[in-house]
């Protein structure tokens, strides 16, 4: 999401509880010479850019080191998209297409909730191609399951100029606007296309869909309210931002920035604590809180405790009821990344995306059956979830989040797991995790069997407070750390161990600054900043998006997506392929199994200070006067039909 909307959100923990600090305050190069110094981990390119200098500048070597088959693209600011020489990049869904055969044709100036409700929502982000049928490894017929994180109010009516809706119809044209898309999609003669009236196309909101509550958490008495005495029924996902999909053919839809729809809240409250650690205040971004009293934390106090979860959705049966999987703990998700252990245990990483935050991961107790699809169904219910505590020396421990562990005892206000759960950054602070720079996607790498974090940035970070593994203070630009686990590459890696070692690799931002590195061979346009999603491809190569949060005017160049090498000469070398249009960032890269098409989401396009619906930065995609700008998918494919990046 564009830190544009989110300025209230961000940094609620800056300044004050920033927990312990166990890799020390240093300056930056020295924490970074520290780590790249050390034997084993990073020798190769990274070790070589900081043995040549490379800090504060990129080098083009005289060979080309990266295995990426294709010419970058250039810096620059523009209303439109553009895609490297060689393919196509061809808008697949926008929002307001319909998704059901009596849906409304698109009007956004006679927008109706009930229409809405049957249209592609607004700031799509994650995606995940989901093969048809099930299981299989189809490349050219799926569903296109799609979050829908958030709405820009000022671009989604006429005539508002301001982030609050104008009375109740425009709230619940809103909530219809949030939550998930499922879409049949097929390719026809080299191009996709939606099927409009498919049969397992769903739409998922923030106010019409009922949703199970599953897990150690579910039926708590901090779960129920006067709606649900059960604690175990909700309406609605919120702030579905990033996600997952499962090995077992369902995927997850993370809730992140839930705190930004809940209003109202009383100063003395017995839960004041705990809102005030997820930033629900009467300071929010949205006013539902005015037209439906769930949202209205004086009248329903545990309403915002239902949100904030890891949701399961079954795409292919359009009557399954979505369930929020309380094993993965509370807090502002950025995705749920699934890989699966060699012994068969499910490993899900997850980041929660604010400054001074914390990387999370789950592991299943059993191991998912790869042959009876019904016996993983409820694989997410029991497991254990862990944070992450990074040390200086290279080392990383998982610390588990279960009552009566540690510090997670009556003394300290936790009675059962479920607290644990419900207060997952209190526990995750008092079991001394290291607070980082607003992890988004936590990427697990199949190939190489490493996990790479993006870092988007946290520029309230003092120069006292960085350590090894945030090492820039002001940290305007992000930067990516990539976790080894232990037990060997690939498929020998130990995603379940309590132990890993971890490095920087690559630390973004224009070279320019002189705090940034790069491997060796990085191009002009090789440089990024404000890594946010990321997806890897089927040779294990690290393909990373970008939220710069209004920052383009500052490097010169909108949001895109950038490739690179994760292993060999072309290590950490990016190359720019996709540029969005002013205003929006990319989320939720997703590839097919044949490697063939790219899908990206395009949030908020147009969304920069001063645009309007009335006066747009940009129309994209449609360019036509009086039309909006549209949060789209986007389909990209080469021209020659081959695998992207060749
Ligand atoms: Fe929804 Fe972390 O961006
Ligand atoms: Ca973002
Ligand atoms: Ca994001
Ligand atoms: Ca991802």
């Amino acid at each position: 999401m564009s830190s544009h909307r989110r300025c209230r959100t961000i940094g609620a923990k800056d300044g004050d509880d920033q927990g312990p600090n166990p890799t020390g305050a240093r300056p930056m190069r020295e924490l970074i010479e520290a780590r790249l110094s050390r034997r084993g981990l990073l020798k190769g390119v990274a070790a070589g850019a900081l043995a040549g200098g490379l800090f504060g500048r990129v080098a083009r070597g005289k060979d080309d080191p990266s295995s990426l088959r294709f010419a970058e693209i250039v810096h620059g600011i523009d209303g439109t998209h553009h895609v490297a020489p060689g393919h196509a990049a061809e808008v697949l869904i926008r929002w307001g297409d319909a998704l059901a055969k009596d849906a409304p044709a698109f009007d956004p100036r006679a927008q109706s909730a009930a229409a809405q409700a049957k249209q592609f929502g607004y700031n799509c982000d994650f995606t995940a191609y989901m093969p048809l049928p099930a299981g299989s490894g189809n490349s050219e017929h799926g569903l296109l399951c799609v979050n829908h994180e958030y709405v820009s109010t000022a671009l989604m009516f006429p005539g508002e100029g301001d982030a609050e809706p104008a009375g109740r119809q425009q709230a619940e044209i809103q909530m219809a606007a949030h939550g998930h898309s499922v879409v049949e999609i097929r390719k026809d003669g080299g191009t996709w296309r939606i099927v409009a009236d498919g049969p397992y196309n769903r739409r998922i909101t923030a106010n019409g869909t009922r949703m199970r509550i599953a897990g150690p958490a579910a039926g708590h008495e901090r779960l129920r309210t006067r709606a649900d005495r059960s604690g175990r029924e909700v309406i609605g996902t919120l702030s579905n931002c990033a996600g997952g999909s499962t090995p077992w053919g369902t995927v997850l839809i993370a809730e992140e920035n839930f705190s930004d729809y809940f209003g109202n809240v009383p100063k003395d409250a017995p839960q004041a604590e705990a809102y005030r650690r997820y930033g629900i205040s009467s300071d929010c971004e949205y006013t539902w809180w005015r037209y439906q009293d769930r949202f209205d934390v004086t009248k329903e106090p545990n309403e915002p405790n239902r949100f904030g979860w890891v949701v399961e959705l079954d795409p292919y049966d359009p009557r399954s009821i979505p369930v929020k999987r309380t094993a993965l703990g509370r807090f502002k998700h950025e995705g749920a990344q699934c890989i699966v252990n060699g012994d068969g245990r499910v490993v899900i990483y997850s980041g929660d995306d604010e400054n001074f935050e914390y990387i999370y991961k789950f592991v299943t107790a059993r191991g998912h059956d790869p042959r009876l699809r019904a016996a993983n169904r409820d694989l997410l219910d029991d497991g254990t979830l862990y944070v992450a505590r990074f040390f200086e020396d290279g080392r990383l421990r998982w610390l588990p989040l279960v009552f009566g562990h540690g510090p997670l005892t009556p003394e300290n206000g936790f009675h059962d797991q479920a607290e644990v759960l419900i207060e997952a950054r209190r526990a995750a602070d008092l079991l001394g995790a290291t607070p980082m720079d607003r992890p988004e996607d936590i990427e697990p790498n199949p190939v190489n069997g490493r996990v790479y974090a993006m870092l988007t940035k946290n520029k309230k970070r003092r120069p006292e407070q960085v350590d090894a593994a945030n090492p820039r203070p002001e940290n305007r630009a992000g930067h990516i750390i990539e976790i080894v686990p232990p037990g060997g590459r690939g498929p020998d890696a130990d995603h379940a161990a309590t132990d890993a070692r971890w490095g920087i690799f690559l630390i973004a931002g224009d070279p320019a600054s002189g705090t940034t590195l790069y491997g060796a061979g990085t191009g002009a346009n090789g440089w990024f900043a404000c890594p946010d999603n990321a997806a890897i491809d089927g040779k294990g190569r690290l393909w990373i998006t970008t939220d710069q949060g209004g920052g383009a005017a500052r490097t010169g160049t909108c949001d895109g997506v950038w490739a690179t090498d994760v292993d060999g000469d072309g290590r950490a070398t990016p190359r720019f392929f996709f540029r969005a249009p002013i205003g929006a960032e990319i989320c939720g890269p997703s590839f097919t199994p044949d490697g063939r098409t790219l899908f990206l989401s395009i949030q908020h396009p147009g969304d920069v200070d001063g645009s309007s619906f009335d006066a747009p930065a940009t129309r994209w995609p449609d360019f036509i006067e009086g039309m909006p700008p549209r949060p789209s998918v986007v389909a990209v494919t080469r021209l020659d039909g081959g695998r992207i990046g060749g």
